[in-house]
């Protein structure tokens, strides 16, 4: 396939701030899950898994995510907890991903990055859809609630979340700043390492 289009659709792609309904229809939604069904997966193990929340699914996702906050700080005022709370009503559907690295000889790390690529596939199907969609989390990811509410086996993590829902408006999102080649990239030759010259 030679279609430069496509590059385009990889290089405008922005996560949306504000996310309202309506959700993904269940054809779409699918559409977009089947994307993480075509990143790079060594074994092909699938390492990776979702829950959908909708409705009042976000209600129990977002206790289970103020519940695991406050397991880790037991101090947090209410209001905190609100907060941490609020945050799965930010969409009207939520994705969230969750690594499941299956045992065997393909390293675990090999195994998660399938699984970050999963969530970086369905923010970009998304966009190739028209539907709005931004990647979060928090920095309590691990507890008792959220094991339980997610069903969480042993190993299994939860890789944050993607919202999914229409761009509440049209955004003038600042530019990103462009890759610094010359700066992050170099060149192994025969005599060593050599900074990398664009161009
Ligand atoms: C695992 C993961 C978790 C993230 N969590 C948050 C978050 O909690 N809050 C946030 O503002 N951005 C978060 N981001 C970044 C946003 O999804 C988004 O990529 C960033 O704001 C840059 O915008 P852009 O996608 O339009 O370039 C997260 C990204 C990843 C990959």
């Amino acid at each position: 396939m030679n279609d430069p289009a496509l590059l385009d659709l990889v290089l405008s792609r922005r996560s949306a701030a504000a996310l309202v309904e309506p959700g993904p229809t269940r054809a779409e939604l699918e559409r977009v899950l089947l994307a993480a069904g075509a990143v790079p997966d060594h074994g092909l193990l699938r390492p990776f898994r979702f829950v959908i929340a909708e409705g009042e699914g976000r209600a129990r996702f977002g206790d289970a995510l103020a519940k695991t906050a406050a397991e880790h700080r037991p101090g947090m005022p209410a209001t905190g907890l609100e907060k941490v709370r609020a945050k799965a009503f930010r969409s009207p559907t939520i994705v969230v991903l969750i690594a499941s690295p299956k045992a065997g000889k393909i390293e675990t790390w090999e195994q998660n990055a399938t699984a970050a690529c999963a969530g970086y596939a369905i923010v970009l199907a998304a966009h190739a859809l028209g539907i709005g969609a931004v990647w979060k989390s928090v920095p309590f990811t691990k507890g008792q609630a959220l094991t339980e509410t997610l069903g969480l086996a042993e190993g299994e993590e939860m890789l944050g979340w993607i919202h999914l829902g229409r761009a509440a408006r049209e955004e003038e999102l600042p530019p990103r700043k462009p890759l610094a080649l010359g700066e992050m990239t170099s060149v192994l030759d025969g005599d060593g390492r050599k900074p990398y010259v664009v161009g």
